[in-house]
């Protein structure tokens, strides 16, 4: 018996890291989960290996910054199931390594379009079917960023921080219809975004990442899907308003590493 038995899932952003092991940890888990991402190839074929599997999953293309895109998603999703019990809110672009008075408004506005403004926009779409039928999941993907400051990451750390207080307000404004709203606060995790992050800044960055997390290494995509299938849960019907901090330790003890550079 799966965690997610009977449930519908929305994952943006599904085609490859987080997001696909997040898709992949809820179809293995019952759930019938809808995968969106902007590559399209990919997405096809993940869901087409979870369905030769036997699990339940369909791809359904979303550019999260394109307010149509998002809305057919969760349309599609709850035509074909019937109805919506979580929405995983996970795409994102890196944009950032640079100070802030180096990065361009259409650089912000981008970063905005595509970090937050689709959080918004997903939860716009998704709250009138989760309220209609008293029971949802939101899961927003945030950051340890938005808890510490990082040289060059102001854009991404401030959309990070605005996901977590949008997560406190929606769940206590949609609490009383028992939608659930949880944020996860990944560390570094190893996922193509941060193989970008190497590419553009270079090996030692990645040196610094494993010796910032007390753990001694970085994440792994299956512990952030492993979080997100326990906050979808019943398990978690008590869980609202949390940020669940999922970092190897990195916001619990910040470390100065003198020979970052
Ligand atoms: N990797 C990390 O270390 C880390 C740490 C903290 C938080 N996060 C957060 O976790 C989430 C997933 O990050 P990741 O590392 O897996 O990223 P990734 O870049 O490895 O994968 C992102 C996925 O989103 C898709 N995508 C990009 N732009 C899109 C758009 N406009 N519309 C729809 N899909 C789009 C990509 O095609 C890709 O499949 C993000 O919200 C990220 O900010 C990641």
């Amino acid at each position: 018996m799966g965690r997610l038995n009977g449930k519908i899932a929305v994952v943006t952003g599904a085609a490859d890291g987080i997001g696909h092991a997040i898709a992949e940890a809820m179809a293995r888990e019952g759930a019938h989960v809808f995968a969106s991402d902007i590559a399209d190839a990919k997405g096809e074929a993940f869901a087409a290996g979870l369905r030769s599997q036997g699990l339940a999953a369909d791809y359904v293309h979303c550019d999260v910054a394109v307010e149509a895109d998002i809305r057919n998603l969760i349309e599609t999703a709850v035509k074909k199931g019937g109805r919506l019990d979580v929405l995983v809110n996970n795409a994102a672009i890196s944009i950032g390594g640079m100070p802030v008075y180096e990065m361009t408004d259409e650089q912000w506005h981008r970063l905005i379009a595509v970090n937050l403004t689709s959080v918004f926009r997903g939860c716009k779409f998704a709250l009138p079917h989760m309220i209609g039928q008293k029971s949802g999941s939101i899961i927003n993907l945030a950051s340890a960023q938005g808890h510490i400051g990082l040289d060059g990451w102001t854009a991404y750390a401030g959309a990070k921080g605005a996901i977590h207080s949008m997560t406190r307000q929606m769940a206590v404004e949609f609490g009383p219809h028992n939608v659930r709203v949880n944020s996860i606060s990944p560390g570094t995790i190893a996922t193509p975004m941060n193989d970008q992050v190497i590419a553009e800044l270079g090996e030692h960055i990645a040196r610094a990442w494993v010796k910032m997390h007390p753990l001694g290494r970085i994440g792994r995509p299956s512990e952030i899907a492993e979080a997100a299938v326990y906050l979808a849960s019943d398990a978690a019907g008590f869980t609202t308003g949390t940020d669940l901090r999922v970092d190897g330790g990195l916001t619990a003890a910040p470390r100065f590493v003198p020979d970052l550079v």
